[in-house]
């Protein structure tokens, strides 16, 4: 195992009615005047964003609202709310609802403090230096942005979707009620399910081998694989909700990714096809992760996939193989079960920007890191889920 250090610095208040504890840590934080930030008023319908008001009147706190966070969240957005907060000297931001608004919250915090434009975090122009201190109450499993340091932001004008981090800008506290997520649709309910389970591969498929972290990975695959479609069955269970937002955060907030070099490539990938044709990241996800499975398949790998096989799905078959391709297939069957398209043509994507993206792709950085991908394999790689 390579050496490493880990801050798991986000306080997490899981379960019923925990969003009581808001005005109480908001009030112990000094907050005076804070902003509340959400998307397109899922949170008006679940009463998320009543509980959150309640709170912040019972202790007196004022707040202004920043509402109309897009899923695929824009800089304009992060450029907006980043004024809000200078011109209103806000101390504190709430991010309630999914990946999106917490990672626009993120960047807003990071941006109140910086003069230039908050895209030069994102282009490596700039390093977040100071931000303003924000924590979220999470209302989809999916992205762990809840109790990580990570924010992806798309620049609509150059169709670029790129993602920063920092110990800044990672959540003071979190609450993750799972009762919030009963209302997320089927749809979204699997995207989150293939995003958490993709987190996982991203550091599972690494170097270098870990015995208790491929235990921890296979676990919380086995969680969601059980749990997912019982959730999309029944949305108000609130047993299996519990067990995949918790799956959700453990997915990424550092811990499974500890001494080892994550690959990500199927990631870097997918956002390229979200920042061009702005779909949901764990659609795009689950249609790519398959064939990135079948490109990297090889000799030397044979036998970590045949281990996911064997672990994760039973495969008890003698030949390596043959049990690693079982596992990739039994991997896409499961994502076309829970009902996530299986094709990027039935996204209404074709291949006509593919070389592009593939360029894209490698513009900042080499890809994977499990095995390294060049332009030619990413292009294979979209052609194949085409
Ligand atoms: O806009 P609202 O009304 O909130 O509706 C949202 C949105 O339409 C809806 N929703 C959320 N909670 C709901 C609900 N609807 C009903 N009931 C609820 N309780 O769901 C839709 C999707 O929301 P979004 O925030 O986009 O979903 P997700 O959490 O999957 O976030 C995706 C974004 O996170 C980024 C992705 O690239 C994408 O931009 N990621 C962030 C990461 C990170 N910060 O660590 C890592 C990930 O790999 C990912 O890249
Ligand atoms: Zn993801």
């Amino acid at each position: 195992m390579n050496n490493f250090w880990l801050s798991l610095s986000t306080d997490i208040y899981f379960g019923k009615g925990q969003v009581n504890v808001i005005g109480k840590l908001l009030k112990k934080a000094g907050a005076e005047k804070v902003l509340l930030a959400y998307g397109h008023g899922s949170i008006k319908k679940n009463n998320v964003y009543q509980n959150i008001v309640k709170e912040l009147e019972s202790y007196s706190i004022s707040f202004i609202e920043l509402s109309g966070i897009d899923p695929n969240p824009r800089i304009t957005t992060v450029r907006k709310g980043a004024e809000i907060c200078k011109s209103n000297n806000i101390d504190f931001i709430i991010a309630a609802g999914a990946g999106s608004v917490i990672d626009c919250c993120k960047a807003i915090a990071a941006a109140r403090y910086y003069n230039g434009d908050p895209w030069d975090f994102f282009t490596r122009k700039a390093s977040i230096k100071k931000a303003l201190p924000l924590c979220a109450v999470l209302t989809l499993a999916a992205t762990g942005s809840e109790m990580n340091g990570g924010t992806v932001i798309t620049n609509e004008k150059t169709k670029e979707k790129l993602s920063t981090g920092s110990l800044k800008i990672k959540p003071r506290f979190s609450i993750l009620d799972p009762a919030y997520t009963f209302t997320v649709p089927k749809d979204q309910t699997a995207a989150g399910i293939a995003d958490i389970m993709s987190h996982v591969f991203e550091q599972y498929f690494s170097y270098p081998e870990s015995t208790i972290l491929d235990h921890l990975s296979e676990a919380v695959l086995k969680t969601v694989i059980k749990y997912g479609p019982i959730a999309i069955e029944k949305p108000y269970d609130y047993e299996a909700r519990s067990q995949i937002m918790w799956s959700g955060t453990i997915a990424l907030n550092g811990l499974l990714g500890t001494g080892k070099d994550g690959d990500w490539a199927t990631h870097l990938i997918e956002h390229e096809i979200s920042a061009k044709y702005d779909i949901t990241h764990g659609v795009g996800l689950a249609i790519l992760t398959p064939h990135w499975m079948r490109k990297v398949l090889n000799n030397d790998n044979v036998e970590r996939f045949a281990q996911y096989g064997r672990n994760v799905w039973g495969i008890e078959k003698k030949d390596l193989l043959e049990t690693a391709e079982e596992a990739i297939d039994k991997t896409a069957y499961f994502f076309k079960s829970i009902g996530i398209p299986d094709k990027l043509s039935k996204l209404g994507i074709d291949d006509s920007m593919f070389e592009e993206m593939a360029e894209s792709c490698l513009k900042y950085n080499k890809i994977g890191r499990f095995k390294n991908l060049d332009r030619d394999d990413i292009t294979e790689i979209y052609r194949n889920s085409l």
